[in-house]
């Protein structure tokens, strides 16, 4: 891999011989996200910044990144003009030592967007399993088989019934978002492990991780310890939100060798991720200050939205996350197109029969903010 054309050439053939030549084409169609989708996203994004009072419509973290990552990033440049293989190595050794598995039990990725659609590519084949109402929406990844499974009543994965449905013959792939997008709510640990006992020797199951930082007791609620046991089962991170790294793209898969082969391929192995993040990421890894401060300022500004909802009537669901959803007495889109004149900018849903607004957890001057036009809005 001397050169940036032999890596190219190394990364296309490798993919293109793991699907057979005929069915590249067509796996490679669907899209990391929609471009009707990052349309419509961007449109509530790309407000001048001096009009956005509190951006609270993608689940960042307002505090970061920490200056120990953002240090790291100006150090790296000086490597830029070299590929990342000892940075990636490193940063791939910090997760390794942070998650308790080995370093070929990892594959990072620019963000854990690119393992998701690696996944979705490699294991669209037959049908995906997913709850309802999750992260993965119709066509945000293109068009794949699905078979959606409905949250129970009060609005969790609904384990039993997937259990029950799992069928090698049908599904491919079950995909649990743990804690849930956009619910936030987060699967009894107990209850998740053994749905992983009895449904991963029949169909693989994709667990993304993305919000598990937030949880009362990460370490105990991941469901990493059956990737160590060598489980079935695929496990998605990213770097996004407790590390404030959504610009800076840094995610990653733990999953058993023979798993992660699979989805290889369809990523950039890897390399997506960029000098600098991998350097700036193996130094936000360790700062586990700054960690403990979004940690708290979160929980802080959740309750200063919480107080805001519940004294004008709403009642949130549960949250194990950094964004709080809850059901709204006037369509979505309204209320979403209206806080957006305020430069208010939160996500709307519809399911269950009900339209939501979901809120992401930003500084506590945008939660005043938020409370405050959403108070005007809905009077
Ligand atoms: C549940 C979930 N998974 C994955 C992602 C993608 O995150 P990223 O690609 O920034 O790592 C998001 C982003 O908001 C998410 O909410």
């Amino acid at each position: 891999m001397a050169s940036s054309l032999n890596r190219r050439e190394w990364l296309r053939r490798s993919a293109l011989a793991a699907v057979g030549l005929g069915a590249a084409p067509e796996l490679f169609a669907r899209p990391l996200i929609s471009s009707a989708v990052f349309q419509r996203e961007c449109a509530s994004r790309i407000s001048p910044l001096a009009a956005v009072r509190a951006k609270l419509d993608a689940n960042e973290n307002p505090w970061g990144p920490s200056d120990k990552a953002r240090q790291a990033l100006i150090e790296g440049i000086g490597q830029g003009n070299r590929y990342a293989f000892r940075e990636l190595f490193a940063l791939r050794g910090g997760i390794a030592t942070r998650d308790g598995v080995k370093g070929d039990h990892i594959l990072l990725g620019a963000g854990s967007s690119e393992l998701l659609a690696a996944g979705i590519n490699a294991y669209a084949k037959g049908k995906i399993m997913l709850a309802q109402t999750c992260y993965i929406s119709d066509g945000m990844m293109g068009e794949f088989p699905m078979d959606k499974v409905a949250l129970t009543a009060d609005f969790h994965y609904d384990l039993d019934a997937m259990a029950t449905k799992a069928d090698p013959a049908i599904h491919s792939l079950v995909y649990v978002c743990n804690p849930n997008n956009p619910t936030g709510q987060i699967l009894p640990a107990d209850k998740l492990r053994k749905f992983i006992d009895d449904v991963s020797p029949k169909v693989p199951i994709l667990i993304d991780e993305a919000y598990i930082d937030y949880a009362a007791d990460p370490k105990a609620e991941s469901m990493v310890d059956k990737v160590r046991e060598g489980k079935n089962v695929i496990i998605l991170r990213t770097f996004s939100k407790l590390h404030a790294f959504a610009g800076l793209r840094v995610g990653y898969a733990l999953a058993k060798p023979a798993l992660l082969k699979v989805i290889e391929p369809f990523t950039q192995q890897g390399f997506g991720v960029s000098v600098t993040s991998a350097a700036a990421g193996l130094a936000a890894l360790k700062d586990t200050e700054f960690q403990q401060m979004t940690l708290r300022n979160t929980a802080e500004s959740k309750q200063i939205l919480l107080d805001g909802l519940k004294k004008l009537g709403y009642e949130p669901l549960p949250s194990s996350a950094n964004f709080v959803l809850f059901p709204i007495k006037m369509k979505g889109q309204q209320l979403q197109s209206q806080l957006a004149r305020e430069g208010v900018y939160v996500r709307h849903w519809f399911f269950n029969q009900q339209p939501w607004c979901r809120v992401s957890i930003g500084t506590a001057d945008e939660m005043k903010a938020f409370v405050e036009s959403f108070a005007k809005v809905v009077s």
